[in-house]
């Protein structure tokens, strides 16, 4: 490919417009698609340590918990179809991830949004009237189909509805919404898990349809994006729509530039094939390595089981629910502090720091845990100080993950992919981070039971690892403009040899400031 196309501007370029209301509440709904992601993140946990929901659903893993007090403290959740309950969502999810690349892109993003609510909703429905194991796993699929749907679109509804200098915020405002789902279902399990009857568990499952309706309903009044207007041949509309979301008439020179990227991203007619070349080799490393490290951070141990995790190390129920409470608002707080500070300190200085304070903390729980626990999974009496200790440390590591891996995982990824690959390589990244989040949820209560407490050293040596990678591998991104970053791998000492000097990512058609936002 000729080396053309070079990015304009110099990075100086800047769009008039402003943070409109408009476009504030619309972004306010479309992140609502993150809500649905961390509810069904928290409430599973919540449901699968909940007695008469065992009792019902999964027999054999009550009786195990229950009857049989010498069973060793370390396998009594182990069961393959309560692991199926919670890891089939991430499946189904990595497969409509695929599909839905396509209708978002050819149906806009608005349709994308209102499927995934759809199938959302459905799905609750099926979970929260739920007779049979089967029902329950086929609204959970239907629930994962949902998420693939929301997932895809959402992140790209937002950056292209914001403008230039408040995308990285709303960036993180996606994950913050995740983690604010968690949070309200870690205490919504808490309330019905008291409810007299045992019936709290339908609540629990069923109440995914509120985010559900609020989605969809959200869906249809949104308006479109400019650049998905562009993209599928509406440029009157979508002038239209670009003044009335920045607020300002003259937006001409934003408007020439999405048209522009539209071009240049209609010239590649093999974005797969685009995305082998040899230049692209760092992105393409990166939208596999970020999302898998991201999840072997062993972060989904503590958002989907921490009730049952904390149930095994000698909690009672409630105080585990409540446990998984606190680790939720922690989760919410440390985000917001990456939000003040991803564009301040950097990227990377979150991820060494973030790592740095996992590692730590993996390795204190997994001494607490060894201590009173052993090899046999016999505790015997356990002292409060032990609790508290255990639940402190924890509280770390989520909060070290909040403001590292959790947000850095979705928005790194997210700025360094060029244009003519961005919609391909993301695709990637969603389903390579879904695969590993179904693999973590699927094998993590075998994994307790075989490996005790050194399945916190295991997540420990991967975080060292990747935080060495991260250290040696990832070059800053802070404050540099998406189309030029190809500057970033030009000066590192390993990537350069991949992305030579003149070869320069683009197709011929000038790209502005626009190419960020067709993402
Ligand atoms: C991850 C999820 C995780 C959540 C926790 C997200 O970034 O993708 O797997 O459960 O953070 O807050």
């Amino acid at each position: 490919m000729p080396a053309v196309g070079i990015p304009i501007g110099g990075g100086n370029k800047e769009y008039p417009g402003n943070l409109t209301p408009f476009v504030t509440v619309t972004c306010i709904v479309a992140a609502m698609g993150g809500l649905i992601f961390g509810y069904d993140i928290g409430i599973s946990g919540g449901v699968t340590s909940m007695d008469p929901f065992l009792k019902k659903f999964f027999p054999a893993v009550y009786r195990k918990k229950n009857d049989d007090k010498t069973t060793n403290q370390y396998c009594q959740y182990d069961s393959q179809t309560l692991t199926m309950f919670t890891s089939s969502l991430y499946l189904a999810a990595l497969l409509s991830s695929l599909v839905a690349s396509t209708v978002t892109r050819k149906f806009g993003r608005k349709l994308s949004m209102l499927f995934g609510g759809l199938l959302f909703l459905v799905g609750a429905l099926i979970n929260g009237f739920a007779q049979q194991v089967w029902m329950l796993i086929v609204g959970r699929i239907l629930l994962g189909f949902g998420i693939g749907f929301a997932n895809q679109a959402v992140p790209l509804y937002l950056s292209e509805m914001a403008p230039y200098r408040y995308r990285g915020a709303l960036n993180i405002g996606f994950q913050l919404s995740i983690t604010i789902g968690i949070l309200v279902a870690n205490v919504l399990n808490y309330f019905f898990a008291k409810i007299k009857g045992g019936w709290g568990w339908r609540l629990s499952l069923g109440g995914a349809m509120v985010p559900a309706l609020i989605i969809t309903i959200g869906s249809l009044v949104l308006p479109d994006t400019p650049n998905s207007m562009i993209e599928r041949g509406d440029r009157d509309a979508a002038k239209i729509q670009l003044k009335k979301i920045r607020g300002v008439e003259d937006v001409d020179e934003e408007f020439n530039d999405l048209v522009a990227a539209s071009e240049a991203s209609m010239q590649v007619e093999h974005p797969w094939r685009n995305l082998l070349q040899r230049k692209y080799r760092p992105q393409l490393t990166m939208a596999i390595m970020i999302p898998f490290f991201q999840q072997f951070t062993g972060i989904n141990v503590i958002m989907f089981y921490a009730p049952v995790l904390f149930n095994s190390i000698g909690f009672k129920d409630d105080a585990s629910l409540m446990s998984a409470v606190i680790t939720g608002v922690v989760n919410v707080v440390a985000t917001c502090v990456s939000i003040y500070g991803v564009d301040k300190w950097g990227r990377r200085a979150l991820f060494l720091q973030g790592g740095a304070q996992m590692i730590l903390c993996q390795v204190v729980v997994a001494a607490a845990i060894g201590a009173k626990f052993g090899v046999d999974g016999n505790p015997g009496d356990l002292p409060k100080w032990y609790a508290v200790v255990v639940v402190l440390f924890i509280c770390i590591y989520v909060a070290g993950f909040a403001w590292s891996w959790g947000p850095l995982g979705w928005l790194v990824p997210s700025e360094i992919f060029p244009l003519e690959i961005r919609s391909a390589a993301q695709s990637i990244n969603v389903s390579v981070n879904m695969l590993f989040t179904f693999f973590v949820a699927q094998i993590f209560l075998t994994m307790l039971c075989h490996m005790k407490f050194g399945l916190f050293i295991f997540f420990a040596a991967f975080v060292v690892v990747m935080t060495i990678y991260i250290y040696f591998m990832l070059p800053e991104t802070k404050g540099i403009p998406i189309e030029e970053m190809t500057r970033v791998w030009k000066s590192h000492p390993y990537w350069s040899k991949y992305v030579e000097h003149g070869d320069d990512y683009g197709n011929g058609v000038e790209m502005g400031k626009g190419a960020v936002k067709n993402v």
